[in-house]
């Protein structure tokens, strides 16, 4: 088992800087990583971050591979909702990842079958170094979502409906939400050999604490960060954590 490290911040910005400095840590450590870089709210600001030290040249992320986290089933290319779209918009583009340094999870075709090679790629590939991850308000990481146990694969899976409530302040509408996406797995994510997880707001205070001091179970997915073999860094803000 590896170290949790709970590191609370004050706001916005020191979240980003707190998350940028463990992630930029870690590629100078391992120039080659395969990093998870997971879309959603929390972590834009770390990625803006990233992005302003590799135009200072504090950052080489070159031979960085970013590894996909989660996507919506049943979008036509383009669609505006594509997690895809999001991580290139947020991450790639900015961080000049391109090409073979691009791993993308699988959408269409026999889905099982492809998220088991995918899984046995991804292994061979040495697995995941970095994953950069949020909180679902369910405690989902990804959209593993609950029950999920420790071990589970990447697959596709049907979204709760609590999920597609909180997925639709990212498209406008509830109802543009898709139900269906495919997610890495909660075993080849606990696997990481490092995970930063980002959580900001009130929303996600009661999850918060579930998942670092509550049991350790599938009911909240998150709560196996307790238990993962790499070393976990949770970057908390102060309207998360509260004035402990
Ligand atoms: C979404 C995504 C996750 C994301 C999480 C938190 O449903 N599937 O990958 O990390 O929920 O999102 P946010 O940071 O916007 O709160």
């Amino acid at each position: 088992m590896g170290d949790l490290r709970i590191a609370v911040v004050e706001d916005d910005e020191a979240l980003s800087r707190t998350g940028a400095d463990l992630v930029a840590d870690a590629i100078a450590r391992h120039p080659t990583a395969a990093v998870v870089p997971a879309t959603g709210n929390t972590p834009m600001g770390l990625y803006a971050e990233l992005a302003g030290r590799r135009r200072a040249g504090t950052l080489d992320v070159g031979r960085v591979t970013a590894v996909q986290l989660d996507e919506y089933l049943g979008l036509d290319a383009g669609d505006r909702r594509s997690l895809f779209g999001w991580m290139h918009r947020s991450f790639l583009d900015p961080l000049g990842i391109e090409g073979e340094h691009v791993v993308r999870l699988p959408t269409d075709g026999d889905l099982e079958e492809a998220c088991v090679s995918f899984d046995r790629e991804l292994l061979a590939r040495g697995g995941i170094d970095l994953a950069i991850l949020g909180l679902g308000s369910n405690g989902h990481l990804g959209f593993n979502e609950p029950p999920a146990e420790a071990n589970v694969p990447t697959r596709a899976v049907d979204l709760s409906p609590m999920t597609v409530e909180a997925n639709g302040r990212y498209w406008g509408d509830v109802a543009d939400v898709p139900t269906r996406a495919v997610t890495l797995g909660l075993g080849p994510l606990l696997s990481a050999r490092a995970i930063v997880l980002v959580v900001s707001g009130l929303g996600k205070r009661a999850i918060v604490h579930r998942l670092l001091e509550g049991p350790v179970g599938p009911s909240v997915p998150a709560s196996f960060l307790q238990t993962a073999e790499g070393d976990v860094t949770v970057v908390v803000d102060r309207s998360a954590w509260g004035n402990r």
